[in-house]
């Protein structure tokens, strides 16, 4: 990529907000931590440089730092909170730290004369959140925002190109905030803006050309949106030399595996759908706790792909859907990293290969969407939201059998449906129904029941790891319940999981 921004990873929670952003703004961009980031910035030569914030004060004897080389590179750098503070200090100026915090949305005046705030109003919100602040300016610099707590909101030294700003830009209640990045991208670095995913399409399939030659190509499609988005661009590049394994273990949801085939068994590559849903339900009966189903649906798996892989016999490569906050996480920035989730770690180890393609391996995941659209995936696969590899095994609480998985995935497919209708399907980031083990009595026309209770879950979270219960409306719900009982047999009564995540979990097991 010969025009890119490298972010500077000070510890800061928003780091990866601040590299979208600038992807956002069509210029590529990667993160790496402190240690390693000067010697980046050598061999790749970016067009600018971003410090991230930080939790620590730039006094404390352990604060991240980089070497002071960094400015005389001649490389414009824009320093965001921490990494203002930093500049300053680091710069010969003076930081301080503030008798309160300043913390939320705050009112700041912007000198627009400056190439950073060009085309911006006088006054704007932005997101503060920092004790510490720049008290004296380093030589060479001018204040160029101010708040009613800060005095130095923001600083420029116009001719080295150095700019920060205290507040965060990157988070969205700083309501000019992709303004302000955007303008240091293209005003301040230059930048031609040449990012996008069509361009990173056509560069991909040809890299992926050059890499495989004549090669064989295997990949364990589950028909989650990474691995789907894999195999449509790797089949767009070498089409037959791509072999795609779908392991059905008949624990999708409702026509999920025959939509996976469909999308796929057309589209020039070997397509293998594996039925394997006996051998999974018959090594998990009888087993009701959640660690040891998810066992024995890894092992599992592994056995089935390692049983269909010396069916085609040697392979080159093996794809991967790793995608870059995976990379970033690994705290690496550029280290071989193979997914630990449970339907692709351990493959290596029983599929003999030389080579690990992995396509997404730089992308954000709202990137790989829109490659997915790019190169022609379906727009149901595009959007599917996120499924767990052990799929409705852990949806069904306690004991799996057909039959409760049956039920359960007749009543998860009225539940997505009339999300979906209610046009909720994109604001819900995830939804499902649980089959719980509880019974209880109902009536129904002159009947007593005895039957299952349905829990229905609905979360909205950006990042999986903490999320809240989704205000789903009543009178959705109330569609929900009544389509339920009366379409699907068994289930007498339905309630609705208003926990968030801490303290429970997004799934039940
Ligand atoms: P929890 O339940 O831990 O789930 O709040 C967080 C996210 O991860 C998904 N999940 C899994 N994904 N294998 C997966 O590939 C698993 O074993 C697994 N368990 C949970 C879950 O659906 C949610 O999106």
């Amino acid at each position: 990529m010969k025009e890119m921004i490298i972010v500077v990873d000070f510890g800061g929670q928003y780091n990866q907000l601040i590299a979208r952003r600038v992807r956002e703004c069509n210029v590529y961009c990667e993160v790496y931590p402190y240690k390693k980031a000067l010697a980046k910035i050598k061999e790749l030569q970016p067009i600018g440089v971003i410090f991230t914030g930080g939790p620590n004060s730039v006094y404390e004897e352990k604060a991240p730092k980089i070497e002071a080389e960094l400015f005389e590179l001649g490389i414009p750098v824009l320093g965001l909170c921490y990494g203002m503070q930093l500049m300053a200090q680091m710069l010969g100026g003076k930081v301080s730290k503030a008798d309160s915090k300043e913390f939320g949305k705050t009112v700041t005046e912007l000198d627009t004369t400056s190439l950073l705030f060009k085309g911006l109003e006088e006054e704007t919100l932005t997101w503060m959140s920092h004790v510490d602040y720049v008290q004296e300016l380093p030589k060479g610099f001018k204040i160029i925002a101010k708040t009613e707590n800060c005095p130095i909101a923001a600083m420029e030294d116009k001719e080295k190109k150095f700019y920060a700003m205290q507040y965060h830009p990157e988070v969205l209640h700083s309501e000019k905030g992709t303004d302000m990045i955007r303008n240091f991208l293209y005003e301040v670095c230059k930048a031609e803006g040449s990012w996008t995913m069509k361009n990173y399409a056509k560069q991909a399939i040809e890299s992926i050309r050059a890499q495989v030659g004549d090669g064989k190509v295997v990949l364990a499609l589950s028909g989650g949106v990474d691995s789907s988005v894999v195999a449509a661009l790797i089949s767009k590049a070498i089409g037959s030399q791509l072999t795609c394994i779908f392991v059905d273990h008949g624990l999708m949801r409702k026509n999920e595996g025959d939509e996976v085939e469909a999308a796929f068994k057309d589209s020039g590559m070997h397509f293998i759908r594996v039925d394997a849903e006996k051998r999974f339900l018959d090594r998990l009966a009888g087993v009701s706790d959640p660690e040891t189903k998810r066992k024995i649906i890894g092992e599992e798996f592994i056995r089935v792909f390692e049983e269909e892989g010396r069916k085609i016999g040697s392979v080159d490569f093996l794809a991967q859907g790793t995608i870059y906050p995976d990379v970033i996480e690994s705290g690496e920035g550029d280290a071989a990293v193979i997914k630990s989730h449970h339907n692709v770690g351990g493959l290596p180890a029983v599929v003999d290969f030389k080579g690990l393609i992995e396509p997404l391996r730089a992308l954000f995941k709202d990137e790989v969407r829109q490659l997915g659209l790019e190169v022609g995936l379906a727009e149901y696969l595009v959007w599917r939201q996120p499924f767990p590899g052990p799929g409705l095994a852990i949806r069904v609480m306690g004991e799996i059998t057909k039959e409760k998985l049956d039920i359960l995935r007749e009543a998860d497919y009225i539940f997505r449906e009339e999300i979906a209708k209610a046009g909720l399907d994109r604001s819900i980031n995830q939804y499902f129904a649980v089959l719980t083990t509880t019974k209880t009595v109902g009536v129904m026309g002159d009947f007593r029941t005895y039957d299952y209770t349905l829990a229905l879950r609905g979360v909205t979270t950006t990042d999986f790891m903490t999320a809240d219960w989704a205000r789903i409306p009543y009178e959705v719900l109330d569609k929900v319940s009544s389509r339920i009982v009366n379409e699907v047999d068994h289930i007498n009564r339905i309630v609705y999981d208003i926990t968030s995540k801490p303290p429970s979990t997004i799934e039940w097991e």
